[in-house]
Order: structure tokens, then sequence, then C-alpha cells
């Protein structure tokens, strides 16, 4: 984020306190920072008895090999359990635990004590498929009740899931699948996406094609489309999971047995596998869904409308709020279809007290006019929530007065999918909140910012955001590449994590999050490396090369801006380019999904290097930005860049 983006922000001065009623009844107060602050490793062994042990941890965390951290290392515990079972036991079976609100607009309610009988099916059938304990499942799903009840049955037979986006390609769904050698699929035939069936079953086809490791693909019907079938591999949801027993034992896991792997983003290609684990990363998402959500579970209805294949659906759809006993939403499709309120018309429909969204969809509301969420009943909420993007104060401030009528609480929740749960964030019955700032670490959570050199910047400076203690969510490894683990996030500041966002604090020394430094791309709260979208190009017969930048974007964060030299003759006049371009933006969507589809994509004759062969992205994103051009020393030839230049008339 450029510095005149930053002194917009900071215009924005109004504060808003807590309701005092909230804070009067809040779960957590004020005082849970100083418990932390005195004993970090007590605070979180107290927040680990909020779950349910088969054997109590004595330990608490393990940090004799960073960064490689063990967290109740001697604790076993079944995640499922305590996710759904034990709240059946405690007389909870007859609360509902999922409102189920497909796209059409059909709907499903599922209690505590169906959902136990359904995961319970689930699993017996996953053993009956082979699926042991260790083995890895990968699901592709739409947002279904089964995509949830499929990963807490892989949660509770011990076996990782890795959950991939329902929108991403057969390749990307091909190298996941690959890299984590999953042996068996869990899919659909599709889902309702903009108010039509969507396919899943022919990118798993395809993608299966590839990975001759996988042996069965188990395919829930939701739109009951055509669908190829392979009758030795290809196994129906209803045929085998309706004939299971409705009651399963839990074994009790170590606490450091992998929960999940859940790929992301990295600078170099390739995607990386998040780790996560079992009895640390449960404490995590479970304590913070409590404390930053003040969920009560007797009367709270919570939405959050991530989709399942990111972390946010990890945390604070699955495990998060079934942990806590949490009645939720889970809603199927866009908030368009079939028309702009259908997520205020759900609320109204539900009575959602406890709303969590990402700012790309504020915006996009925001666009869609204010007259819209005025005409639904929006008085049931009480607490909204952020999370994916910085969130500008105008989006904030519209969120709080369109839909929270100019009264209820907005937590901005910073984290990532490798911090696993939420890190740094206001406490709705505490902190007066700052639109635009996620504001303070959570209690037991250490963070602070950094200049180049490794040291704490004063309040009022801005430098890199780091992690300074270890957490419980924390990732515990990029699966199959500690060495990169290392790399990533350990080297660039030895001793502290490395978040790659670049933050700072303000004058009271509260933080705010500028975005991410490294070239990994944001757009609309999905992280993209420039690297992938660039090997995707390339892998077209006519693009020669290609650099990718993320360019400051009012609506996506950033958008994609692509440069891209091209082969032989191809382009060589301006008609033939659109066309290209056309097919060119098609090819990455058919290759990464359609969020990495290039916004604009230019043909140019020569693209800016050092001379060890880097592309210079930064000078591409002063092109893209419509800025005067930095530093050029450093080119092999810097009259490349008045080429590009002198291409570009409308450039921004
Ligand atoms: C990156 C992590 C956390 C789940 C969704 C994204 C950005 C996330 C905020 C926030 C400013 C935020 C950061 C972070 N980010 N939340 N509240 N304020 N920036 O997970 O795909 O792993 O992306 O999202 O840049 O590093 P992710």
């Amino acid at each position: 984020m450029s510095n005149e983006s930053l002194a917009n922000l900071l215009k924005e001065e109004r504060r808003f306190a807590p309701p005092a009623e909230l804070a009067a009844a809040a779960n957590v107060t004020a005082e849970a920072y100083a418990r932390a602050e005195s004993d970090r490793l007590g605070f979180w062994a107290e927040q680990a008895r909020r779950l349910s042990w088969a054997v109590e941890p004595t330990e608490t965390l393990d940090w004799s090999n960073p960064p490689f951290a063990k967290w109740f290392e001697d604790g076993k515990l079944n995640v499922a359990y305590n996710c759904v079972d034990r709240h059946v036991e405690a007389g909870h079976g007859d609360r509902v635990a999922i409102h189920f609100e497909g796209e059409p607009g059909d709907s499903r309610s599922i209690t505590y004590a169906e959902l136990q009988r359904e995961v319970a099916r689930a699993a017996h059938a996953l053993t009956e498929l082979g699926v042991r304990k260790g083995d890895r499942v990968a699901v592709y799903m739409p947002m279904i009740p089964e995509t949830v009840i499929a990963m807490l049955a892989c949660a509770r037979l011990g076996a990782p899931h890795s959950v991939v986006f329902g929108g991403f390609s057969a390749e990307a769904l091909a190298t996941r699948i690959y890299d984590a050698d999953a042996q068996v699929v869990i899919t659909a035939d599709g889902g309702y996406r903009r108010g039509k069936p969507s396919a899943l079953k022919p990118a798993v086809d395809e993608a299966v094609g590839r990975c001759p490791g996988v042996r069965k693909v188990l395919v829930v019907r939701r739109t009951g489309q055509e669908v190829a079938w392979d009758d030795e591999r290809d196994v129906w949801w209803h045929e085998i999971v309706e004939r299971q027993p409705d009651a399963h034992t839990p074994e009790a896991h170590d606490a450091e047995h992998p929960l999940f792997i859940l790929y992301t983003s990295g600078t170099t290609g390739k995607p990386k596998g998040i780790l996560h684990t079992t009895g640390g990363y449960l404490t995590q998402t479970s304590y913070t869904h409590h404390a930053v959500f003040d969920l009560k579970p007797e009367t709270d209805v919570y939405w959050c409308t991530a989709d399942v294949g990111w972390v946010t659906g990890h945390s604070y759809i699955v495990y998060g709020p079934l942990s806590n006993g949490a009645t939720q939403v889970l809603y199927e499709g866009t908030p368009d279809t079939p028309h702009q309120g259908r997520w205020w018309e759900i609320i109204a429909k539900y009575g959602v007290t406890i709303f969590y969204t990402a700012p790309t969809a504020i915006r996009a509301c925001m666009k869609w006019g204010d007259d819209i969420p005025a005409t639904f009943d929006l008085s049931s909420l009480r607490l909204l929530g952020s999370v994916g993007e910085p969130i500008n104060p105008e989006a904030w401030i519209w969120y709080r007065e369109h839909i929270g009528a100019d009264a209820v609480p907005i937590v901005d929740t910073w984290w990532q999918t490798e911090t696993g749960a939420m890190m740094i964030s206001p406490l709705p019955g505490v902190t007066t909140t700052k639109p635009g700032s996620a504001q303070v670490p959570l209690p037991g959570i250490a963070a602070t910012v950094v200049d180049d050199d490794a040291n704490e910047v004063p309040d009022g400076a801005g430098g890199y955001l780091v992690l300074t203690e270890p957490w419980p969510s924390m990732l515990r490894t990029i699966w199959g590449d500690d060495e990169r683990y290392k790399d990533t996030y350990w080297s660039r500041f030895p001793g502290r994590y490395f978040a790659g966002d670049g933050a700072k604090k303000d004058e009271d020394g509260d933080i705010w999050l500028l975005g991410r430094v490294d070239d990994v791309m944001l757009v609309s709260g999905h992280n993209i490396s420039t690297t992938e979208v660039e090997s995707a190009l390339v892998s077209h017969p006519k693009v020669a090369e290609a650099a990718v930048v993320g360019a400051t974007d009012p609506q996506t964060t950033q958008a994609i801006c692509a440069f891209v030299i091209l082969r032989g003759s191809a382009g060589q006049d301006g008609a033939e380019d659109e066309g290209l371009v056309e097919e060119l933006r098609a090819h990455v969507a058919k290759a990464l999904g359609p969020i990495a589809k290039p916004k604009r994509i230019l043909p140019v004759a020569e693209l800016p290097k050092t001379r060890s062969g880097k592309i210079m992205r930064r000078l591409l994103r002063d092109v893209a930005e419509n800025r005067a051009l930095g530093d050029v020393t450093t080119l092999t030839d810097s009259s490349v860049m008045n080429l590009i230049q002198a291409k570009l008339p409308s450039a921004g």
C-alpha cells in the first residue's frame, strides 16, 4: 500500500467504544491480557482445558528445536468428539448445529445429535473405503453439510484432510492431490453457483487421471447432473454412507497428530502445504472464536460467509464454532443470487447475531447500494467481523452504519493460513475500535513491527509484521519440506516469524496492516503468487515470457496485471492483440481457476531485468499503478522501460 493510501486510512478519526451491555456480559474481559502477559504458557494451558481431552496434557510448549513447535505434546484428544459428541453428551443434542441454506432456496437444519450420527456414518464409510489413521484425504466440494461432515469424519479417524477450494481447476487439484499423496478424494457431482449447477466431478476425473495414487472417489449427489462414472473407483456417498451404523467410537489422537494440510500460494511457484495439528490448533480456534465473537451458544446464531476451501472456513465454520457448540448458518451460493439482498435475507430468516465476512464482499455490497440492506430486518445482529485483507475505513464505516445499525461493534481480525487462527483483533467487550486497524495482539499472542534490520519500530513508524513467540495454532511445517518452512517464515528475521505483511504502529501502539510485501498478490482476500500466474501464461504457446504484478485496486485490494512477450509474429497488430489477450486470460483461468485470471494483460517487447536475470516487478508495479519509475540503475537496459511505457497510453 502506498503512503498516500496510508494517509487516507489514518484520516478517519472516529473511535467506537464497546456497547455497555456487551461489555458487561462479555466472555472475555481486559483481565485476559494481564493474565496472558504474566504467564503466557499458563494462559494457553488454561485455554486448552476448555476442550475435552482423553489424556490431559502436562506439558504446554516444547520449543527446544525451533522453529518446530510441539504444543500439549503428551495430551490426547479427538477433534470430532470435541466438535460434536461432547455437546450431545452435555444435553445439547437438540440444538441446531447447522442451518443449511442452498442457493436454489432449499434448506435443512441439522442438530448436534443428527450431526453426530452423520459423522459416525461417514467415518465408518471412509474406513470401509480403506482410509486409515494418517492417510490423506482430498476434499473438493461445494458449500454443503456433507463437506463439514466429511472433514469431521477425517478428523475423527486421524486421516488429515486436504480441502481444495471448489473453484480451483483440475490442474490445481491434481497438484495438491499429488503433493499430499491422497488416496481418496471426496467430491460432489456439483454445487449451485450463480443460479445454476456448477460441475465438480469432471475436474476430479481429470485430476485423478494424473494421480494414479487415488484409489477411491466418494461422490455426494447434490445437483443431480450427469457424471462420468468409473465403477471400480467411484462410490456414491448416499450408497455407502447411509447403510453404516450411526455410532462410532472416537480414537484419542496425539495432540501433535496432523489434522489437515491446506495449500497456500508461495513466491516460488509450487503451492505450500501448510500443516496444522490437533491439540494446539483446536485450542486456539476454539478460544478465539469464543473470545473475539463473544459467542453465547444458547442464544447466538453465527454466520461466516467464507468458503470451507479457505482457512477461514476450516477455523471459523468447522473447528472453532463447532467446538464451542455454536448454531450457525452455512450458505452454498453467491451473495447476489437470485438478488443482491440474498445475504441480508438470510440474516433476517435465521436471526443471525454474529456475522463474519471479507472486505471485498463488503465493498461489493456498498457498490450495489445502501437501499438493498435497508429493506431487510437486520436487528438481530450484535457483532460484525472482517477478515482477509486490510479493510479500508470507508468500507468499515459502511459496514457499521448499513449492516450494524451504527451500533454494532466490528472486529477486524488479522491472521493467515499459517497462523491457523486469529492473532490480531479487537476484543468486542474491551477494545475501543479504530476503523481500518486490527489493533492489538490477542491475549497470549506476541506480535510487533520491525524495520529492515529487525529492530522494533517506535510508535508512529512502519515496517514488517513479525510474531515473536510461538502460538498454539501455528503451522508446524510445510508438508514434506521443512527447509522451505524455515526459509519462508523464520530466516528473514532470525528467531521471529515473518508474516510477509507490511504494518505500521500508530501513536497509541496499535497495529495497522498494510498488505503483502512479497510477491504474493492479495486479490479479493485470496493469496495468489505472481510466479504461478507467470508459469500459467508461459505455458501458452504464444507467450514467450511473462511478468506479473499486483496493482493496487479499490475493489479487490490488488488486481493482477501481466506483462507478456509474445512469440514470433503473434500480436503484431492491436486488433489481433485483443483476441489474444482474451485467450490468455481464459488460459490462466483454466490453469489456475477464475480468481487468478489477470485483470489486464499487456503485450510488451521486453521485460525489465537485473543483470542476474531477475525480473524487476517493482518497476512494472510502478507502471501498472501509473507512478513515476523508481530506481532503474540495476537494469541491464534501462531503455526497456521507455518502450513499455510507450506501449501504455492508458495505463492505470
Ligand atoms: C493474508 C493471509 C486469514 C484468513 C484469510 C486469508 C491478509 C488477512 C487481514 C486483516 C489485513 C489481512 C494478510 C495476510 N489479511 N486478514 N484483518 N487485515 N490483512 O488467509 O490466504 O492465508 O492470507 O491475508 O495479508 O498475510 P490467507
